[in-house]
């Protein structure tokens, strides 16, 4: 089987995010499954706000640069979703749209999608709007999600509890499978 390289993506910044933790995860099960995974945590790209003006100006800012490079040489992604108002962080929004434009690397890229929240909606909205987005980009979105409610229940001392786990790793799975299976 060719080899796959996952990188991972948080819509929180917060230093105890738990879509990041969980996030952390998933991309240890691509490892364990003898794949390459990474971690492209936001906090460290200090992305400036979306601003059309300086993307069609010829020169994107190097950390932008970067995160674009990053996805375009991934054979998929795990994006991990917090839910704010019913919809996605507002720095997951800000950082698909410098990644997509000009080149738009997300087409035909494999996304798993995963939230996290405090909360009985799970995130799940947040996730609903993650699937529009990405498909509209192009992108191949696997049917399975984690979308975890109550977190304080459902996530102890850094472990998912067996339903939730066993939905993460067929995320995990199905990422893996149609990465590998697509032809760059
Ligand atoms: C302004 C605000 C709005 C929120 N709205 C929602 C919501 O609509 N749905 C939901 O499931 N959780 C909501 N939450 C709770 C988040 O799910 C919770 O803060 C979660 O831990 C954020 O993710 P993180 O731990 O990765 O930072 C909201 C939190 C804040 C601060």
């Amino acid at each position: 089987m060719a080899k796959a390289n996952i990188v991972g993506v948080c819509g929180s910044l917060r230093q105890n995010s738990l879509n990041r933790e969980i996030l952390r995860l998933g991309l240890d099960m691509v490892k364990a499954k003898g794949h390459e995974a990474e971690l492209l945590d936001l906090r460290s790209f200090s992305l400036p706000l979306f601003n059309e003006d300086i993307a069609g100006s010829g020169t994107l800012p190097e950390n932008v640069s970067l995160l674009k490079n990053k996805v375009r040489s991934a054979s998929g992604l795990i994006i991990a979703s917090p839910e704010y108002n019913a919809s996605i962080s507002s720095s997951l929004k800000n950082a698909i749209d410098w990644i997509f434009v000009n080149d738009n690397p997300f087409k035909y890229k494999v996304i798993g999608l995963i939230g996290v929240s405090t909360v009985w909606w799970g995130a799940s909205r947040s996730l609903s709007h993650a699937r529009s987005i990405f498909s509209h980009m192009g992108s191949y979105v696997v049917p399975s999600q984690l979308a975890l409610p109550f977190a304080a229940q459902n996530f102890l001392n850094g472990k998912l509890s067996k339903e939730y786990q066993d939905t993460l790793a067929n995320v995990v799975d199905e990422l893996i499978m149609l990465s590998t299976k697509l032809e760059r």
